[in-house]
């Protein structure tokens, strides 16, 4: 890598909108489209990338690209597509420090400390949430996340979760409904009556601000009958499901999210072989969610007996105060690699192409003609360094729909 910074030259100042621009002496580009450089990951060396308006236009050896209006020097840095992260949970309020910090002297994670999250985030006025939402977006988006879902799942009343993704809304386009978090503390002594109310007049207020819908299906949570019911209804109304599965226990979780066609089974951290069979076999993503075992202290999901068995992986920090407060994508490639059995290729794939899997999206996680113009500069020579270098801020440059950050 040269010593300098990307510089950009503008060939007319005048030129009108959309303009086009070359990125180019990108040291090693992932492209994550096989047709386009070498392997899986698709690598070009001394590449260069065109954009134009919102798109990729062009991907190719820097000595064959295009004449643009501007061009942007690399300078020997390389360049992934941005990050998507299809897993966090960031309409909160509150922190949840004491809990960490329990759990730091030995106490162990557990689904309740949801409710603390919940009492807070209902007292929020609807500012406070946005700011909070607002802050956590550009917060991942400076560490090169250019796409991002967002959950509800802390106001577990029909007004409060609704309030919770119409904020969600104003921030991405990938919003889920989870008011089948934990049963809310009100119906505390009559579960039944929650799924109920999940089922039904929640259902009815939230579906029309959300894309998907999610359940905790856990123990402390939602058992597997209820998951089912919850991810049923939410398909009656045209809601796409992903489940939080088998994060702390065995469970009947993975199983049910495969069966009923699921978008995406996060966590996967406690699996049966027959669970692996079920997501090697269906088309539902592995999404594994490392930084909740880094902050609760756990053993890793085995990424490696996932891959080897042929199932599809994408890797998300899970933001959000309790289980795992990190908005990360680098962070969580590290873990995926050093803990987990990933190669640094893999982990790239799994953060980037996997989490477009997991949104069902093919305009983001790779970059490619056509493509939404998303991607990273690495302060580094290739991607590999996003594993070799932990916990360094790598990401100098981020582009998203075209535009500079
Ligand atoms: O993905 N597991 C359930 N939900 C979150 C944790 C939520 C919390 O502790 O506040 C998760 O880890
Ligand atoms: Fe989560």
């Amino acid at each position: 890598m040269k010593e300098n910074a990307p510089t950009m030259t503008t060939a007319t100042d005048t030129a009108a909108t959309p303009t086009t621009t070359a990125l180019i002496h990108i040291s090693s580009l992932v492209t994550n489209d096989p047709s386009l450089g070498e392997g899986p990951l698709g690598l070009i060396q001394d590449a260069a990338v065109v954009i134009d308006g919102d798109r990729i236009a062009w991907v190719g050896e820097t000595s064959k690209a295009p004449a643009t209006d501007n061009r942007v020097d690399a300078a020997g840095r390389a360049a992934i597509p941005g990050f998507v992260d299809s897993h966090s949970h960031l309409v909160f309020a509150g922190d949840r420090t004491e809990e960490f910090n329990a759990r730091m002297s030995g106490r162990a994670y557990s689904a309740g400390g949801i409710r603390t999250t919940v009492a807070a985030t209902r007292a929020a006025s609807n500012n406070v949430l946005n700011a909070n939402v607002a802050r956590h977006v550009v917060e991942a988006l400076h560490q090169g996340t250019t796409t991002l879902e967002i959950k509800s799942g802390y106001g577990l009343t029909s007004e409060d979760e609704a309030r919770a993704l119409s904020i969600a809304a104003a921030h991405t386009d990938e919003v889920t409904f989870l008011g089948a978090h934990i049963v809310a503390p009100e119906f505390a002594d009559d579960p039944a009556a929650y799924v109920d109310l999940v089922t039904g007049p929640m259902l009815d207020m939230c579906a029309p601000h959300a894309r998907w819908v999610d359940v905790f299906c856990e123990q402390g949570a939602f058992d597997g009958d209820q998951a089912r019911a919850v991810l049923t209804a939410g398909k009656e109304r045209g809601l796409i499901p992903r489940v939080h599965a088998n994060q702390l226990s065995y469970g009947p979780g993975v199983r049910l999210a495969v069966e009923l066609g699921a978008a995406s089974a996060d966590h996967c951290t406690h699996l049966t072989d027959a669970d692996v069979d079920a997501l090697a076999q269906g088309d539902t993503v592995a999404t594994l969610l490392p930084g909740a075992e880094f902050s609760t202290r756990s053993t890793y999901p085995d990424a490696r007996r996932l891959l080897d068995a042929g199932a599809t992986v994408a890797l998300s920090p899970d933001c959000n105060p309790g289980s795992s407060f990190t908005s990360s994508m680098p962070f969580c490639i590290a873990l995926a690699v050093r803990e987990m059995g990933m190669t640094p290729d893999e982990a790239l794939w799994a953060a980037t192409a996997g989490g477009a899997r997991a949104l069902r999206r093919d305009d983001v996680g790779r970059i490619a003609p056509g493509a939404r113009a998303d991607l990273a500069l690495l302060d580094a020579p290739s991607h590999v360094h996003l594993a070799y270098r932990p916990g360094v801020p790598l990401v100098s440059a981020v582009w998203r729909a075209g535009t500079l950050v």
